[in-house]
């Protein structure tokens, strides 16, 4: 009897095989149990018949506690309403662990308790989705550079220097040395760049952030091409093929994960096939002062239109709960009861989120309509950006003073910095940062005595600027920032197997 993966059950329709997975859910009927197995590769049900297996199988079944481990034998039979389209008709049953009494059912729980349970959390089939789109979107993105030649080469996570400003080193010490975790691996890509002419790092970078937002993380994974012979023009064509390349990718091969999550993704449809709307820094904040239209309209008309409707939906919802709860007062079936309580939490859940919107849209408006030329975009900004178009907006010439030392000044306007960074839609913000380099030494010079840095620390950067100096550029892709995009996640946290933040080292 061959051993099978549940991904796998399809190549084996009508004949018997053995499993190994944990139970995670579990169903009884007359003379019947319905055990959900997952094994890592997928979910699939497995029935145990009274009728058709021995007393002491039966028993087990009937018994077995949520996350024991176990190997099984049966049947594979179709059946297009199972997860997966297969079921498995049970034969026999051996029990590997019994597990305790497992801290996360299929009851609601608090995000704290559920991260502070993290290393159990991830078993759950809504981690195991995320965890595998993750997983897709590297295996994309190695794909995409390797195809197109590039060389993937890894930057060190000591570092002796800053890359993206001093407020958020992660001071450590390296031997007697004082030594900080990498922000970036992009001064070493540039350096090896000029060794091998592409080449990408994907590896953990370290920001010390002390807020508690949905978009950052201490700790995460970014992917950093650098190209010889590039400018920003290039650089935004490579990145919008980029995106576009994962987006085609992950659509095509985690369908059912997405219907895990169910996260609808016909909204990439659009932007895998439209240029991505390319906004000068200046033109970006017109739009979103209001003194540029979009599609006819001002980033402050669109809010107050958002407003008004999220109004008419909160009455809604409530007039739908105060229904609900008048029909389940009524005598009705405990089933039903079941069905419309779960109606109300359900309702209750969204109408928290649209209050949420409710209280956040005045502030969007304000910060909008009160925006200084000049400024970094915040949160907010973005956010109310991205709102007026629904592709990934790509923003360029910036201030030079809102952005690193390392970029290049605008020949024809110095006042300005060729930086771009791309807006993702759906109120997702910034994802990539990136843009051409300074070639030019004595301007280098000069932006790291201005931004105090030490200037030894950057004695061997400024060495590539004396040797074979060429145009270059690149850019850098945060890894989880794409995945929550890509999974629709209302908070970065559920984008990395074991999150670290602010506030948060264990487990
Ligand atoms: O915009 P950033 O700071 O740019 C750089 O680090 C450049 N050196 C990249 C380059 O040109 N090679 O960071 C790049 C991206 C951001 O757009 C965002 O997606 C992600 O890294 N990022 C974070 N993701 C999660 N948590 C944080 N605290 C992040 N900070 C930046
Ligand atoms: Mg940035």
């Amino acid at each position: 009897m061959e051993k099978v993966l549940i991904q796998n059950l399809k190549n084996f329709e009508n004949q018997e095989v053995s499993i190994s997975g944990w139970l995670t859910n579990k169903r009884s009927g007359k003379g019947l149990e319905f055990l959900i197995i997952r094994d890592g590769s997928g979910f699939t049900q497995c029935i145990v018949d009274e009728t058709k297996v021995n007393e002491k199988v039966f028993q087990l079944a009937k018994e077995l506690s949520q996350e024991s481990s176990l190997k099984l034998k049966g049947k594979v039979v179709k059946d297009e309403r199972q997860i997966g389209g297969y079921e498995i008709q049970v034969q026999s049953l051996e029990i590997i662990h019994i597990s305790n009494s497992f801290p996360i059912t299929n009851k609601p729980h608090g995000v704290e308790f559920l991260m502070d349970n993290r290393h159990l959390w991830l078993r759950s089939k809504r981690q195991w989705a995320i965890m595998r789109i993750r997983n897709r979107i590297i295996f994309a993105i190695h794909n995409f550079f390797q195809n197109e030649g590039f060389v993937q080469m890894d930057a060190p996570v000591f570092t002796g220097n800053a890359v993206e400003g001093t407020t958020t080193l992660f001071e450590t010490t390296f031997y007697e040395e004082k030594a900080y975790l990498t922000q970036s691996g992009q001064l070493y890509g540039e350096a090896m760049a000029m060794a091998m002419g592409r080449i990408y790092t994907f590896g953990p970078t370290f920001r010390a952030e002390k807020s508690k937002t949905r978009r950052h993380l201490s700790e995460f994974w970014m992917i950093e091409p650098e190209m010889a012979f590039f400018n920003n023009d290039m650089n935004m064509d490579l990145i919008e093929n980029f995106i576009k390349y994962i987006l085609k990718d992950v659509k095509e091969h985690c369908t059912q994960e997405f219907e895990v999550i169910e996260r609808d993704t016909t909204s990439f449809d659009k932007i895998v096939n439209e240029r991505f709307p390319r906004l000068t820094y200046d033109y970006a904040v017109k739009i979103l002062t209001g003194k540029e239209k979009v599609d006819g309209k001002t980033t402050i008309e669109t809010l107050e239109g958002d407003y008004n409707e999220v109004m008419h939906e909160i009455e809604d919802k409530l007039k739908q709960v105060q229904e609900a709860e008048n029909e389940m007062k009524q005598s009705i079936k405990a089933g039903k009861k079941n069905f419309l309580q779960n109606k109300v939490d359900t309702l209750k859940n969204e109408i928290k989120d649209l209050e949420d919107k409710k209280r956040v849209i005045p502030e969007w408006i304000n910060s909008a309509k009160t925006f200084e030329y000049g400024s970094d975009l915040g949160g907010s900004d973005e956010t109310v950006l991205t709102r007026m178009f629904d592709l990934p907006l790509m923003v360029y010439n910036w201030p030079h003073e809102v952005k690193a030392f390392y970029m290049k000044r605008d020949e024809k306007d110095p006042r300005l910095a060729k930086g771009v960074d791309v807006l993702a839609p759906e109120g997702y913000g910034e994802i990539v940062g990136g843009g051409e380099r300074e070639t030019n030494e004595d301007l280098l010079i000069e932006k790291i005595n201005e931004h105090q840095l030490p200037m030894k620390a950057f004695e061997w950067y400024l060495d590539l600027r004396r040797y074979g100096s060429v145009p270059h550029a690149g850019f850098g892709l945060g890894l989880e920032r794409m995945v929550a995009w890509v999974c629709k996640l209302k908070h970065i946290r559920e984008t990395i197997p074991f999150p670290r933040m602010y506030g948060r080292l264990f487990p």
